[in-house]
């Protein structure tokens, strides 16, 4: 069976769209509309240097700008166009961004993940969670934000990476579109991903080896000897690999960054609701991670995502 493959993205949200509001449909189209033209973007980032010689503005004679900062905008500017959404919050943005006063949905966002891999054609994306916006009775709140990743309605990212996908779970499942960059469509290319069930891969950056707890030392050398090692630096690259093939990804506290690095909100949050929808865990090392509730925008947690039986083993470590 094809199980639809080659539907595109928008008649497969018209599909799902019958257990799904209008509203939020709109929301994940703009969202993904917006990625298509970061997409258009990352292709010509080596060029930017090369538009912009004559100083700081290029042949369009707008200012050259970094790559998180030209996809951040991008990608604001289509939610602010979207009367659904009713805030955004960016790891690019130090408070949330307003939207439609009669919005109901929040968008978080990381507009550009993976930026120090920009330069060197490594795989970057965009990561992005809808949740609904708990009171319309008055302006939303910074605090709105603030919800477990068990509220998420819609979680995704984009990887742009040799080909462009768009990787997401609209409530049920997880399934994956491949950017047909001719069409300007995302094709269903990967229905109902599920994490295969022998792990292949563990992905943490080594260079923290001597920042780390002596148990998470002992845990890492245990996975050597098991799995092979295999670290991009792009959060979704690294993400998606190991959801394909099979793997455990750590990005553990150390002393450097004693809360963890990545960003509850704007990454953890999403690729947990990922992992788990296609038969993975993820945690934080002390809570499931999608039980997690941050107290600040932009609160970082240690994060452990992959298969079930290797992050419940890391569960373990640190429960006893
Ligand atoms: P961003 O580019 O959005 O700031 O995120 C970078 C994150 C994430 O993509 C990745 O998993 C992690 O940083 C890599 O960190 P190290 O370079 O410390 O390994
Ligand atoms: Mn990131
Ligand atoms: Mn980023």
């Amino acid at each position: 069976m094809d199980q639809g493959r080659g539907t595109s993205f928008m008649e497969f949200l018209a599909r799902e769209q019958v257990g799904m509001s209008p509203g939020l449909s709109q929301v994940v189209s703009s969202i993904v509309a917006g990625c298509g033209l970061i997409h258009k973007q990352v292709n010509l980032a080596g060029l930017a240097d090369v538009l912009g010689v004559t100083g700081a503005t290029n042949v369009q004679g707008e200012t050259v700008q970094k790559l998180d900062a030209i996809s951040r905008d991008i990608i604001v500017r289509h939610c602010l166009t979207c009367d659904q959404i009713a805030a955004i919050a960016t790891e690019e943005d130090e408070q949330m961004i307003p939207g439609s006063t009669t919005g109901t949905y929040l968008v978080t966002l990381d507009p550009l993940d993976g930026s120090s891999n920009i330069d060197v054609n490594v795989g970057v994306g965009t990561i992005f969670s809808v949740w609904l916006r708990p009171l319309k009775s008055r302006p939303v709140q910074e605090t709105d934000f603030l919800q477990a990743g068990t509220e998420q309605l819609v979680a995704g990212y984009i990887i742009y990476g040799s080909s462009t996908m768009l990787v997401i779970t609209l409530g049920k499942g997880v399934n994956g579109f491949t950017f047909d960059p001719g069409a300007g469509l995302f094709l269903l290319s990967h229905p109902n991903i599920r994490i295969p069930d022998k792990p292949k891969y563990f992905s943490v950056n080594e260079g923290n080896w001597s920042r780390w707890a002596i148990q998470i030392q002992t845990l890492v050398s245990q996975l050597k000897d098991r799995l092979s090692a295999r670290y991009i630096g792009s959060l979704v690259a690294d993400f998606h690999r190991n959801l394909l093939k099979g793997g455990i990804f750590l990005y553990p506290a150390d002393t450097k960054s004693p809360g963890g690095k990545l960003r509850y909100l704007y990454e953890v949050a999403t690729m947990s609701l990922l992992a788990e929808r296609a038969g993975g865990r993820a945690s934080t090392g002390s809570l499931p991670a999608l039980q997690h509730r941050p107290t600040a925008l932009h609160e970082r947690v240690p994060f452990f995502v992959g298969n079930q039986d290797e992050v419940e083993q890391i569960e373990r470590t640190f429960a006893s």
